[in-house]
């Protein structure tokens, strides 16, 4: 039992659905909200609890629907409001919960908003959006840049006048220091917080205020050919400006006027300015997502410091959360390797706070190669060749071997992985030792253990490739051991006399095995023990 009251989105898992990859209903080669009521059982069985859908509404897809026409609609593509409502009805009757993901900082440059705002300068709207004279030589006002290439500046011939875009040109970013910007996105929050809905994760956050005054970004002495052309600044005056803070919190205002709402800034900063965002006395963001597992390089020394490092960085009250996956990113079986994947699995969720996942990780699904002629991610179209394309982690879920791996019975709209007959649902929930099934015993065990869910962290001193650490709840401790690399290593955890069960292992011939004041793991293993014997 946990004494002390947590909030189901402190002890509970999340989990992302790239909607149009999730489950096709309608055969056209999409995702869309019927197909995840399909699926429902599925996640439930797996034991999340929060579901977080990225953007499903009216957009004209240049950024996959991060270009929002409608804040307050449902795209055809994914289905209609009365599917929403349906949707949320029985997440709901489940006792789960529904995350949306909001995109505040720009719209669709085909919002109406802006179709109004571009019409002349002395329109209503115009000052909804950033627009700027041209700089002295009658070009872009400042240096900064998009982040999916090029200037962030974009000239309209008609009103002689540049508008700002944090990303593609079709994505205007709004001027949030307009009180009646604020007030319009306030009420769509309303919107769906009014229908029931749990929580917002906030597209980037830390974007929604600039420079008042336009001032250029500074060079940026680290910056290499490899890296996108955006890095070629750093982001001084275009992203994390004090002022952002006031927004966060007026945004948690309106998320306080309902009961246990969550809301998840998505911001990619380093650790002593990611945790400003929970504001002042714990008035911003619940939960400032924290990508320090998808961002560093898969080593135990350095995740271990990370780790430390933003425990003690988290102010009185703030929650601690992590991610290790999502629609950005290389997948994690990818980026650390089939091998480690159980173990980074073993780290997301037994880090002390909120875990999130990322649809398809749980069955080990890997970035799928794309050819130039599939390629449909704007970054990957405007940056060719560094890397930066995101559709190989946005490939369909894989349910079972029939074809299209069950998601659809049209051509999906980007390419299954190859060994999809292997890698699924259904074949996987037959066999024992699958990916799948090591996630639903470590999710199980998790759900089950307060210690897991809420204990303590207790940093542990490791060598070498080990990082090992201990969760400690009500006097039941668990000691949670993971060999990053490829040799046997062993952890002494510094306790004294101390014996231990094995609760899960990533290698199952080590389950329920008792072990003695040290542990010796194999290559890649992990294991959770819990300690009974302690002096
Ligand atoms: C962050 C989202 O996660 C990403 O997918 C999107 O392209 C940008 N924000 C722009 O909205």
């Amino acid at each position: 039992m946990i004494e002390q009251e947590y909030l189901w989105w402190q002890k509970e898992i999340l989990y992302q659905i790239y909607p149009r990859s999730f489950k096709d209903s309608n055969d056209d080669g999409i995702g869309d909200l019927p197909g995840i009521l399909q699926k429902l059982d599925y996640l439930q069985e797996l034991g999340i609890k929060g579901v977080w859908i990225s953007p499903f509404y009216p957009s004209p897809m240049a950024d996959f629907g991060y270009d929002v026409s409608d804040y307050i609609g449902v795209h055809p593509m994914f289905g209609t409001i009365e599917d929403f409502d349906n949707l949320l009805k029985e997440i709901h009757n489940r006792d789960m919960k529904l995350i949306l993901d909001f995109v505040p900082n720009h719209t669709s440059n085909e919002h109406p908003w802006f179709q109004e705002s571009i019409k002349s300068r002395d329109d209503p709207k115009r000052e909804w959006y950033i627009w700027k004279d041209p700089g002295p030589d009658g070009g872009p006002p400042n240096n900064w840049g998009a982040a999916f290439g090029g200037s962030g500046w974009e000239y309209d011939d008609s009103t002689g006048q540049y508008y700002y875009h944090a990303f593609l040109k079709e994505q205007p970013d709004l001027n949030w220091r307009n009180p009646e910007v604020q007030e319009a996105m306030f009420n769509a929050m309303r919107f769906w917080l009014d229908k029931g809905v749990d929580g917002f994760r906030v597209d980037v956050m830390w974007h929604m205020i600039k420079d008042d005054q336009f001032r250029d970004n500074p060079i940026n002495p680290d910056y290499t050919e490899d890296k996108s052309p955006y890095d070629k600044y750093i982001q001084a005056y275009n992203t994390d400006q004090p002022e952002v803070h006031e927004i966060v919190k007026k945004m948690r205002n309106v998320m306080d006027e309902y009961d246990e709402r969550v809301m998840i800034g998505e911001i990619y900063l380093p650790i002593d300015k990611l945790v400003t965002y929970y504001g002042e006395d714990n008035e911003g963001t619940h939960l400032p997502f924290n990508f320090l597992l998808v961002v560093l390089p898969w080593d135990a020394r350095k995740i271990e410091a990370a780790v430390n490092e933003y425990e003690g960085s988290l102010p009185p009250d703030g929650w601690p959360n992590w991610v290790l996956g999502n629609h950005d990113n290389s997948r994690m079986a990818t980026r650390v390797g089939k091998e480690q994947a159980r173990i980074a699995a073993m780290l997301l969720l037994t880090l002390r706070g909120t875990p999130t996942m990322y649809y398809g990780d749980e069955i080990g699904m890997e970035d799928v190669e794309i050819s130039a002629d599939e390629v449909m991610d704007p970054q990957e179209k405007n940056i060719p060749g560094k890397g930066l394309g995101r559709d190989p982690e946005r490939t369909p879920m894989q349910w079972d071997d029939s074809p299209n791996a069950g998601f659809s019975s049209a051509k999906p709209w980007l390419p299954i992985m190859e060994n999809y007959q292997k890698i699924n649902v259904a074949n996987e929930l037959e066999n024992d030792n699958s990916t799948l099934n090591f996630y639903k015993k470590l999710i199980k065990l998790r759900n089950n253990e307060p210690a897991l869910q809420v204990g303590n962290f207790i940093p542990v001193p490791s060598e070498e490739n080990m990082f090992s650490f201990i969760r400690e709840y009500a006097g039941k401790k668990f000691l949670i051991a993971l060999n990053f690399g490829s040799s046997e290593e062993k952890c002494e955890p510094g306790l004294k006399d101390w014996k231990g069960k094995v609760k899960l292992a990533t290698h199952p011939q080590k389950q329920g095995e008792e072990i003695k004041n040290l542990v010796y793991l194999g290559p890649h293993q992990g294991v959770i023990l819990e300690i009974i014997d302690n002096q």
